[in-house]
């Protein structure tokens, strides 16, 4: 054996990459060992690069010297190979292989590195925890179903930077230390050295930077940037995750909307060979919310809410007409087919709403003829239930469902229903086609019931519909944004809004807020005074890159597209970040553990 690097041939090839053309050519390969079949007389290996698969033989006859040094090979060595390229027996042919119709029949061999047996096999389908995967990522990052994600990610980095380079957009970077600013999360702090007891906070977003770059007349940013938000971690979310994210001088919303539109077409039509029509479906909030009980509706699945107040607007049924008068929703939900739910199968359901925060779920089955079986039937009139089966759209053997409620907790709880119903009824299929959609004019505070005041939903730089300033003061529950998000599949693939651009809104704005002049000067001083040097009008958006990639790829973590991602508890269980550090440290940064 030798593993003697002088020798190292270099590749001629990549072990993806040679096809019957080349029979008859000396080649070198690198790769990495996948697979060894010892027969005997023959070695067989699998030579693996981030390219592909190719057959290497070893064989007494054609090189003896080669064939003993294969001998010593196991799985993930290094090597770098020498030989001539020969069709395959019939008997060895791999159609399934792009390299399936030729081997190679080594001459010579070099072994570049040995290796350890790896705590996985490296192949695509493995059934191992992910805490493991993730332990060992860079050995993950060898199986070719993961470098897929990763390489379709930089497909996606490549069209995207294309695309607003020839659409006149600057890529500027902004700081990653910067003044705490508040985008409705919790801030990463870094400690200054320099400056005792302060702190620089990482961007959640780029958002006041992008904003004083339209001030200084860039007119068109974008960049592909990291942000940093210390919040509760799901499937899709990350402490740290890509945006692409954009603005945009002298425009409105249909502005945005179409050169979003434009990168979508086009990322439909590289990756998934789609054509996608345009323009987009749009709903308001409220209408995503009352159709579908959510503000980020999945409409690859043919379920719909339907409010049901004006049916129940005269009844005596106690539990309808409280919520009526108290200005809350009755919403009903149809299951097709659903009639003969058994006693169990309803109460999983009920409690599954229950855990959301609902009081209860009320459900009737639809009788041959039409009448209605369920607990609550005898509380209803006759006309109410015929209504109701005509509003709802119900047959027999259907199977209704109905929360009430406030308003916008009860939609949100028959939302998750709704989704819970597609997933029992496989309503949504791996070929469904995607659904890409607006979702527009959100309200422009949230009533947040704990500090009893309100905040803003998207952030306070966003401009509220021009027509509704006047009830900023008297009735801002009522006030909608200029905000818009884009909706794949059921997700939040992008968030946006048209800025204030002028002080006194803004001050307008913090006022609502309940953000004194003080505490405005303090935290956005730096802004609103930006704002008195002729600020443009300007809006923008920003993409979660990493939910759009795991989408595209058809994966449903975004871990899967993330070279190096941190686990549910914000860890990199790679190399157990976070981490203590020494005393030393810390007395540099003034910083003392309690
Ligand atoms: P927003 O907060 O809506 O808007 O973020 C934009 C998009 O970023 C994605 N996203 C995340 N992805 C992964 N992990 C997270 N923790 C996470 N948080 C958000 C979502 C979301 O739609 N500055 C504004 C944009 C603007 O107004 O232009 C902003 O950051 O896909």
């Amino acid at each position: 054996m030798t593993t003697n690097e002088m020798q190292f041939n270099k590749r001629t090839h990549t072990c993806g990459e040679l096809r019957e053309s080349n029979i008859g050519q000396s080649v070198v390969l690198n790769g990495w060992v996948d697979t060894r079949r010892d027969l005997g007389g023959l070695i067989f290996i699998d030579l693996r690069d981030r390219y592909g698969i190719t057959q290497v033989v070893f064989e007494p006859n054609f090189s003896e010297e080669a064939h003993n040094f294969a001998k010593d090979l196991r799985s993930e060595y290094v090597i770098s190979i020498e030989g001539s390229v020969r069709k395959r027996p019939p008997e060895t042919d791999n159609p399934s292989l792009p390299t399936g119709h030729i081997d190679v029949m080594a001459k010579k061999l070099v072994i570049l590195n040995e290796a350890k047996t790896t705590p996985f096999p490296i192949k695509d389908k493995i059934d191992t925890n992910e805490d493991i995967r993730l332990k060992y990522r860079y050995l993950d990052l060898r199986r070719a179903s993961v470098q897929k994600n990763l390489l379709l990610r930089h497909k996606m980095y490549q069209i995207t930077r294309k695309y607003f380079d020839e659409n006149n957009f600057v890529e500027i970077e902004t700081p990653v230390l910067m003044k705490s600013t508040p985008e409705g999360a919790r801030d990463y702090l870094v400690p200054s050295r320099i400056h005792k007891g302060k702190f620089y906070a990482l961007p959640q977003s780029p958002q006041t930077y992008k904003q004083l770059l339209m001030i200084s007349g860039f007119d068109r940013y974008f960049q592909i940037v990291k942000c940093f938000r210390d919040e509760d971690l799901r499937a899709d979310r990350q402490p740290e995750f890509t945006q692409i994210d954009v603005e945009m001088s002298f425009v409105d919303q249909e502005d945005i909307f179409q050169m979003v539109e434009g990168l979508m077409k086009l990322l439909y039509k590289e990756i998934w060979n789609l054509d996608l029509q345009l323009p987009l479906p749009m709903f308001s909030f409220d209408e995503a919310m009352e159709k579908y009980g959510s503000d980020k509706p999945d409409l690859r699945f043919n379920l719909s809410l339907t409010t049901l107040n004006k049916v129940f607007a005269s009844t005596t049924f106690k539990v309808f007409k409280e919520q009526i008068d108290a200005g809350g929703i009755i919403t009903g939900l149809l299951a097709n087919g659903c009639g003969d739910y058994t006693r169990n199968q309803l109460d999983v359901l009920t409690d599954f709403v229950k855990k959301l925060g609902a009081g209860g779920l009320i459900w009737m089955r639809v009788k041959d003829g039409g009448e209605l079986e369920a607990p609550i039937a005898k509380f209803l009139t006759d006309e109410e239930k015929q209504n109701l089966i005509m509003s709802i759209n119900a047959k027999p053997g259907d199977l209704i469902f109905i929360l009430t409620g406030s308003r916008i907790k009860t939609l949100n709880i028959m939302g998750l229903l709704r989704l819970e119903m597609a997933r029992r009824l496989d309503l949504i299929k791996a070929d469904s086609p995607p659904k890409l959609l607006w979702v527009t004019d959100f309200p422009l505070f949230e009533w947040d019931e704990e500090s009893k005041r309100f905040y803003a939903m998207h952030h306070p730089f966003t401009s509220p519909r021009l027509e509704d300033v006047k009830l900023m003061d008297s009735h801002p529950e009522k006030v909608k944004a200029r905000a818009y998000d884009l909706v794949l599949n059921g997700s939040e693939i992008a968030g946006g809004s048209i800025r204030i651009h002028n002080a006194s809104l803004q001050a307008k704005m913090f006022k609502a807020l309940g953000i004194s002049h003080e505490e405005a000067e303090h935290k956005f001083g730096f802004l609103t005074k930006a704002f008195k040097y002729g600020a443009p009008p300007h809006g923008g958006i920003a993409f979660g890159f990493d939910r759009m990639v795991m989408i595209f790829v058809g994966e449903s973590s975004i871990r899967e597209v993330i070279a190096f991602p941190k686990t549910a508890s914000a860890i990199s269980l790679m190399d157990d970040s976070p981490s203590n550090v020494s005393e030393e440290q810390l007395r540099e940064l003034h910083i003392k553990i309690r």
